[in-house]
């Protein structure tokens, strides 16, 4: 089989994960050790100047391929497009998208650079495979450059609607920039068709019966590949972790009260505010749960040079602080809000104990921190997810409370019912999700990909086409 090269912005070093490997992760270096592999990508580092060749490790048969980004590079590619237009964009605010001519050149040039440093590396029969909304022309410059191996890319955050996404400028030039890839993975068939509907009304192309678009001159796959999670890992990892001794102080700390948690990066698409809106009016309109339930969210900062997410940290600090100032009682506080990652481990043992997963974001491409506190729970005694109907993850986790997240009412509603419901009705919405997550695990997902991206596609075969020409200007 064909050595496997993985490119993503964040590289999944040994050496930067200090125990903290997500699943994604760890699905992805098993998929690298398979044949040995190698994992290119931003180093993590903003340098001087950007790197002319990137630095190299190996290590357990895989070699990692890492560049640091100067700050003229990093500020316009990182903070700039993506982060200041496709993110917000890709998530449906299209009130927080921000256009600078600059910034989508400088996005540009960063994936012509590090394409240039990748093509070197490659061997004839490589597959490659690269993720997400930073690296989209990664292809076309891929191929501008001679490159004819198979390439797939995964689009990890949800695909909006083409009467959204033609609000972005530069989307004519980044999806015909996609037409470059061999096969194009989105999270849910609802991202599909946005993709599928885009291509027949915005680019004229057409999209066949067995999942093949044609359009801008190619012939490329699409399709929807849900990802999961390591499940038999957590599983276990959450048995073990419930023992720790974290989990038993936070357990103490409970003093019998319910738990529920959130666990999110603290960015605007996870509405943060809005669930802290919903707990408060858990509170004011039903006073039986004052005093016995408490609230653990953990929002780690994320993207902070960004105005946006300093000012969410600002607001939901505020948020925090007025509730418990409302609320709270000398032997009680409503909400215990902390802003720092934990290990997995640790969340693990905490999921497992709280009768309560609130999952409920404005807008997310799948979610696995739902389908972790799933994956954590006892059988015998497992908690309930209240989960917006907005996550990619809600298509699959039908055991799941759904909510809109922007209905308060519903929400507060929906946590009133998970905490008073019966043993019998938990156990039987968690076995249902528990057979989905056994099913489609995060390995499945990387074996579903890599087959259909090392399977030719006939059509593309019969009719060589011309490689598209690389993105330019914005639309
Ligand atoms: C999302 C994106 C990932 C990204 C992660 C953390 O999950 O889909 O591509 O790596 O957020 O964001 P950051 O900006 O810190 O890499």
């Amino acid at each position: 089989m064909s050595r496997l090269v993985v490119v993503s912005n964040r590289v999944g070093l040994p050496s930067s994960r200090g125990g903290r490997a997500g699943g994604l992760e760890v699905a992805l270096t098993e998929a690298l050790q398979a044949k040995g592999g190698l994992w290119f990508g931003w180093s993590g580092q903003v340098a001087e100047a950007t790197s002319t060749a990137p630095k190299l490790t190996t290590l357990n048969d895989i070699t990692y391929a890492t560049v640091d980004l100067g700050h003229s590079d990093h500020r316009p590619y990182y903070e700039g497009y993506a982060n200041g237009a496709l993110w917000p964009i890709f998530h449906y605010r299209l009130d927080l998208l921000r256009y600078v001519r600059e910034e989508f050149d400088g996005y540009l040039r960063v994936n012509a650079r590090l394409a240039a440093m990748l093509a070197p590396l490659l061997q004839p029969d490589d597959v490659i495979w690269v993720h997400d909304y930073h690296l989209i022309p990664l292809a076309s410059e891929l191929r501008r450059l001679g490159v004819g191996n198979r390439i797939g890319f995964f689009l990890h955050t949800p695909l909006p609607s083409p009467d959204v996404l033609v609000a972005l400028p530069g989307h004519a030039a980044l999806t015909e920039a996609l037409a470059a890839y061999d096969l194009v993975g989105f999270q849910t068939r609802r991202d599909l068709h946005a993709f599928q509907s885009y291509i027949r009304e915005e680019a004229g192309g057409e999209v066949t019966d067995d999942g093949h678009i044609l359009a801008f001159s190619r012939v490329f796959r699409a399709g929807a590949f849900p990802i999961g999670i390591d499940t038999p890992t957590m599983e276990t990892l959450s048995t073990e972790a419930a023992e720790s001794e974290e989990a038993r102080r936070l357990r103490d700390s409970l003093a019998g009260r319910s738990l529920i948690i959130g666990v999110d990066r603290l960015d605007y698409s996870k509405g943060l505010p809005h669930r802290l809106a919903a707990f408060e009016h858990l509170l004011a309109t039903r006073p039986e749960h004052r005093g016995n339930v408490t609230l653990l969210q953990i929002a780690p900062p994320s993207r902070s040079a960004l105005a946006q997410y300093k000012a969410l940290r600002r607001e939901l600090e505020q948020a925090a602080g007025r509730i418990n100032g409302r609320f709270a009682e000398f032997d009680w506080t409503p909400i215990r809000y902390v802003g720092r990652t934990h290990r997995r481990e640790l969340l693990a043992g905490f999921n497992r104990t709280a009768r309560v997963g609130l999952v409920t974001p404005l807008r997310d491409g799948m979610n696995l921190v739902a389908k972790e506190y799933v994956a954590s729970q006892n059988p015998d005694d497992p908690g309930v997810l209240v989960l917006s109907r907005f996550a990619g993850a809600a298509q699959e986790l039908t055991g799941a409370l759904r909510v809109n997240p922007l209905n308060m009412e519903e929400t507060a509603d929906a946590l009133h019912r998970a905490l008073i419901m019966p043993l019998a009705e938990r156990r039987a919405r968690w076995e249902v999700m528990m057979e989905g997550l056994r099913r489609n695990t995060v390995g499945a997902w990387v074996d579903g990909f890599l087959s259909l991206l090392r399977r030719p596609s006939d059509q593309a075969e019969q009719e060589p086409l011309p490689p598209p020409r690389p993105p330019r200007a914005a639309a």
